[in-house]
């Protein structure tokens, strides 16, 4: 019998899986609706993403991006913009998290097998910590809009990308001061690429409050895919900034995989090297390390990592991770 990929999969073969996902289920309590999802357009037609019928041409105030670690969001493509209110500026005075004027929205679209199944957005609607909305527009089959759509979908259009709760979305976004995760300082600092916003373009174009340089990485190429790859997938809920207020999911405090641009240039200055080394990640032993443990199954009792928005384990991140591991000299040798 082949091994069930997919925790969809899991389940349905395995009831004791269910049971321990039910036992664990009940620790994590989903925050209210936020009331303030009402007052945005219904449908994305209206909600000015793009600037023609067709829905295809994105409005031009709007920049896309793309961060350099990206999410593992079981193989969909996806695109990014985000639309500054004219004339504003990002405040940048805590490098790692930023503060976005009121108004700000980032866009995220979701496509599979070349259609657009969900499109999400993120919006700040008032000054405060709580002062920002998530939710996610879905795509109708025949591509023509999307709608809103709060408590999720299963399968969005025939797929087995699975549409998240707009309750769950600061499940993650809520683990840090800045709500927004991937538009960074830390995911920002690249090479410029065409028609893409970076650290350098926003910069010399004045959306910064702080200009800044491009922060210089240190290490291997792949021992910076690995941090990276743990920051961007893990760090939202591994952080010890995660506030306590967020009591949807509640990761243990010892283990923390966010970078900060202080310690880029320095691997061994990071909090996943303080934190998780000897500890959840062996040096020289991928697969007796916790961390890869976690990220490709789920050990009894316990949950695959991410505990949410994630079906099938991500094979080519894991297989990134390994390398890195493998390579890491053991503490005798140092
Ligand atoms: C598993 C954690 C997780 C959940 C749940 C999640 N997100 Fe995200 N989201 C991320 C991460 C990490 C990024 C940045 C990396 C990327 O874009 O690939 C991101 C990026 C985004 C972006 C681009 C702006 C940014 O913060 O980088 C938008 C918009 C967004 N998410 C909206 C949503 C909405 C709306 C929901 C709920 C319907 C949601 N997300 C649920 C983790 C999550
Ligand atoms: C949505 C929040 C969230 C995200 C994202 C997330 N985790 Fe977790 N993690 C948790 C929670 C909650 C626990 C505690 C419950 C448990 O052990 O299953 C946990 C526990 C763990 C543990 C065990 C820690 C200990 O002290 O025993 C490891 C290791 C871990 N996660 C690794 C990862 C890795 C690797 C990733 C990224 C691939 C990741 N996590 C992403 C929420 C998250």
């Amino acid at each position: 019998m082949d091994t069930p990929t997919t925790y969809k999969a899991q389940l349905n073969r395995r009831p004791v899986a269910l049971v321990a996902v039910m036992l664990i289920g009940c620790a994590y309590r989903l925050p209210a609706l936020d009331a303030r999802i009402e007052a945005l357009p219904q449908r994305l037609s209206e909600a000015g993403l793009y600037c023609d019928d067709k829905m295809s041409v994105p409005s031009g105030e709007l920049l896309a991006y793309a961060p350099s670690f990206e999410l593992w969001s079981d193989g969909a493509k996806k695109l990014r913009w985000i639309r500054l209110p004219a004339g504003t500026q990002i405040d940048t005075a805590n490098v790692d998290d930023w503060s976005f004027p009121l108004g700000t929205e980032l866009w995220k679209e979701f496509r599979v097998d070349g259609r657009r199944i969900e499109t999400r957005l993120l919006r700040r609607v008032s000054p405060s910590t709580d002062g920002w909305i998530g939710v996610s527009y879905v795509w109708n089959s025949e591509q023509t809009d999307a709608s809103i759509i709060t408590n999720g979908v299963e399968n969005a259009l025939g797929t087995t990308h699975d549409v998240p709760d707009s309750r769950a979305c600061m499940t993650c976004h809520g683990g840090r001061a800045s709500i927004v995760l991937g538009f960074s300082a830390v995911q920002l600092a690249r090479p410029a690429r065409t028609g893409e916003a970076t650290l350098d373009s926003l910069s010399a174009n004045g959306r910064l409050s702080s200009p800044m340089k491009s922060p210089v990485f240190g290490g291997s190429t792949s021992e910076i895919a690995a941090l990276g790859y743990l920051h961007s997938n893990c760090g939202s809920c591994h952080n010890d900034a995660r506030s306590a207020a967020n009591t949807a999911f509640r990761p243990p405090r010892n283990l923390d995989l966010w970078l900060t641009v202080s310690t880029l240039g320095n691997p061994s200055a990071t909090p996943t090297y303080k934190t998780a080394m000897d500890r959840f990640i062996h040096r020289g032993s991928p697969e007796e390390s916790p961390i890869i443990q976690r990220l490709t199954h789920a050990p009894f009792m316990r949950r695959r990592m991410p505990p949410i928005a994630v079906e099938r384990p991500d094979n080519e991140g894991a297989e990134l991770l390994r390398q890195w591991i493998r390579s890491l000299p053991s503490r005798a040798n140092e």
